[in-house]
């Protein structure tokens, strides 16, 4: 890491909330004072390292700290969630893409699945913030994987918890809580849904034939973040966006989420070697035993390359 990067991208705290998702507290005073709830940065671990978008899951401008919440699922999530207290970004770009729409709608059913909880967790705060009647429905495969809970009850006039096991809260999907709540006769004026491409799909059909403007964040692959390399071209309502500097969040029933997903399968071979690749060295890193005759015999050969 360079100086640089260490004085100014330091993490300050980082702890796991479930498995495989970090919670990371990182010095970016700027970024902290100027961001707005859904908002995102884009982040570089390291010199060789790709640049992912991460959203903004809170700040705090008298710390300077921004708090970023992470999956890893892939070579460069991983990475990140491999970092912990007193290491730092190499960089972080920000605050990027439109802050969400925050106005006085109602009543507004927040919804999370998954990590998107974190994403949705900063809205809802901005939403409540300004009258909104809040519900939120947070939903998770199993009891480990509930994130926020508290701290989307804190924020929420009533919070449902779902798990497709139903090892915690109610079983089901959040669909069904939406649609149930939605068959009650509850008023419900506007709908944010913020997870795996399916559920925001599947939300987008629940509230369709109500008439319920629902809002969707997109996550397509981004590069830049600035609108020069179109990697996150998405469309909606039959047009070309791009989602780091139109989005990400956008109206659900225009959302094309075919194409939307068929574009994040574009690199999935790829991004299945890297990760292979990287875990074989991870796997090497903690436990750097031979791992074949040669190297037994020949230790002055090293360990394997790490790319
Ligand atoms: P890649 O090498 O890119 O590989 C990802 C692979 O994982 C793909 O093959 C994909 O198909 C697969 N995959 C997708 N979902 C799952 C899953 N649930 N389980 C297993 N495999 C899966 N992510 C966060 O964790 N937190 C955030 O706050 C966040 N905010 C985002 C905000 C925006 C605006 C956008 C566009 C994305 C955001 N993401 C967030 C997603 C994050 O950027 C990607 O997960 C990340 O770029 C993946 O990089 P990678 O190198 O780790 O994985
Ligand atoms: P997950 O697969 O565990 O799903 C979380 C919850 O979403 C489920 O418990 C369920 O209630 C609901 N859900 C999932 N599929 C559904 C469907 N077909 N119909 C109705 N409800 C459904 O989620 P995860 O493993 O935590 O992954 C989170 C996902 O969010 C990842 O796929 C990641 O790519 C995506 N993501 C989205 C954004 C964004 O901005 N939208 C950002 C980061 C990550
Ligand atoms: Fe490059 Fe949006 S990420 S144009």
């Amino acid at each position: 890491m360079n100086q640089l990067a260490t004085s100014m991208f330091s993490i300050v705290e980082a702890w796991f909330l479930a498995p495989d998702i970090k919670l990371l507290k990182i010095q970016a005073p700027l970024i902290a004072r100027k961001r707005k709830a859904g908002q995102f940065v884009i982040v570089r671990v390291h010199e060789h390292g790709e640049r992912i978008p991460l959203t903004i899951a809170d700040a705090d401008p008298g710390l300077g700290t921004i708090t970023i919440i992470v999956q890893g699922i892939g070579k460069t999530t991983r990475q990140v969630n491999l970092l912990n207290a007193g290491d730092a970004l190499l960089d972080v770009v920000g605050p990027l893409g439109n802050p969400s729409d925050i106005r006085l709608f109602g009543s507004v059913a927040v919804i999370g699945g998954g990590v998107g909880t974190a994403i949705a967790y900063p809205t809802a705060v901005a939403l409540k913030e300004v009258g909104n009647f809040v519900i939120s429905i947070v939903g998770a495969r199993s009891k480990e994987l509930v994130i926020m809970e508290e701290e989307m009850r804190a924020t929420s006039d009533e919070l449902f918890v779902v798990t497709d096991d139903g090892s915690y809260g109610r079983q089901g999907l959040v669909t069904d809580m939406l649609r149930e709540l939605i068959e009650a006769g509850r008023s419900i004026d506007h709908v944010l849904a913020i997870g795996p491409i399916p559920m925001m799909q599947a939300v987008a059909e629940v509230t369709r034939p109500h008439k319920i403007a629902t809002t969707v964040s997109l996550n397509p692959i981004m590069v830049d973040g600035t609108g020069m390399c179109g990697g996150c071209r998405v469309l909606v309502g039959n047009e070309s966006r791009f989602a780091c500097v139109e989005g990400p969040e956008f109206n659900a029933h225009a959302v094309d989420f075919r194409m939307l997903a068929q574009r994040n399968r574009l690199y999935r071979s790829q991004e299945q070697a890297a990760l292979k690749k990287f875990e074989n060295w991870l796997q090497y890193a903690l436990d750097p035993t031979p791992c074949c005759q040669l190297e037994k015999e020949h230790p002055e050969i090293g360990p394997r390359s790490h790319t």
